[in-house]
C-alpha cells in the first residue's frame, strides 16, 4: 500500500500534535513534532548565554553553533505514550515544554538560518513517506507536495485552557492568564515572522476542533486519509 506523506500545521495549542500522535499510531506511520525541534534549539541557546533577560536572541552564535546540535526522538517507552525528543543525547522532553522555552521559542524559529537547519533535517526524515509531522509550515514548506495537508484551529481561550491544564499535569506553577498571554503572542509572531509564517497552505483541509470530540477528530481524520492511501 501506498505510504504517503501527512502535514498538519496550526496554531500552538490547537491540539495537532495529539492528532498526528494518534493518527501515526493508528498507521503505524512515524510520527515528527517539528514544534519540538524549535524548542530543542531554544533550549540549547537558553543554556549557553544566547538569549538575553530581554529575550533577544544572539542569532550569530546559534547559528555558529547550529552543527554542533543533534536532535533525535526516542521512542515512547508505553503504549501510545510521548515520544521524548533528545538534545545532544540527553532526554529534554519536559525542560523543553516549560513556560521558560515557550516564552523565548517564537524569535528562535524566525531565525532563518534555524530554520534552514531544521527544514533540511524534516525533509529528510520524510523522504521515504509514512510520515505524520506536525508544524506551523509542514504543508507549505517542508512538505509542499505532502499528499494530506491539515490546517487545524481552534479559539486562543481554547488553546490556552488546553495547556493550562497540560503544564498543571506537569505540576507547572503557572496562571491561565500567563499561559493565554503566551499563546496569543505567540500566534503573533509566528504569523507575521518573514520566514515561513503560519499560514494554511492553499490545499490544505481546515479543521476547527473546538467543539470535537478525540474519537470524532480521529474518525474525521482516518476518513481523510484513507481516501488519499486509496486515491
Ligand atoms: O507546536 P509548538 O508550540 O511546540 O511549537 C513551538 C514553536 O516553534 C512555535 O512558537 C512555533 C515554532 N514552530 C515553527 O516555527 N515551525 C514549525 N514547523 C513548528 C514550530
Amino acid at each position: 500500500m501506498k505510504r504517503i506523506t501527512v502535514a498538519i500545521d496550526g496554531y500552538s495549542s490547537s491540539g495537532k500534535s495529539t492528532m498526528a500522535r494518534r493518527l501515526a499510531g493508528a498507521t503505524g506511520y512515524r510520527y515528527i513534532d517539528s514544534g519540538a525541534m524549535y524548542r530543542a534549539v531554544t533550549l540549547f541557546a537558553l543554556d549557553h548565554g544566547m538569549i538575553s533577560a530581554t529575550g533577544e536572541v544572539d542569532a550569530e552564535a546559534l547559528a555558529a553553533a547550529l552543527p554542533s546540535i543533534r536532535i533525535d526522538f526516542a521512542p515512547a517507552t508505553e503504549a501510545g505514550g510521548q515520544q521524548h525528543t533528545l538534545l545532544n543525547g540527553t532526554d529534554v522532553e519536559t525542560e523543553i515544554r516549560r513556560l521558560r522555552v515557550s516564552n523565548a521559542v517564537s524569535p528562535v524559529a524566525a531565525i532563518p538560518a534555524v530554520r534552514r537547519a531544521l527544514t533540511e533535517i524534516q525533509q529528510a526524515m520524510g523522504r521515504e513517506g509514512g510520515i505524520v509531522m506536525d508544524g506551523r509550515d509542514i504543508g507549505t514548506t517542508v512538505f509542499p507536495h505532502a499528499e494530506l495537508k491539515i490546517f487545524v484551529n481552534a479559539s486562543a481561550e481554547t488553546r490556552a485552557r488546553r495547556r493550562f491544564k497540560e503544564m498543571m499535569e506537569t505540576g507547572a506553577q503557572v496562571s491561565y492568564e500567563d499561559v493565554l498571554a503566551n499563546v496569543v503572542r505567540r500566534d503573533h509572531i509566528d504569523e507575521t515572522r518573514a520566514e515561513s509564517p503560519l499560514r494554511k497552505a492553499d490545499d490544505a483541509l481546515e479543521l476547527d476542533n473546538s467543539t470535537m470530540t478525540l474519537a470524532e477528530q480521529d474518525a474525521w481524520l482516518m476518513e481523510q486519509f484513507e481516501k488519499r492511501v486509496q486515491a
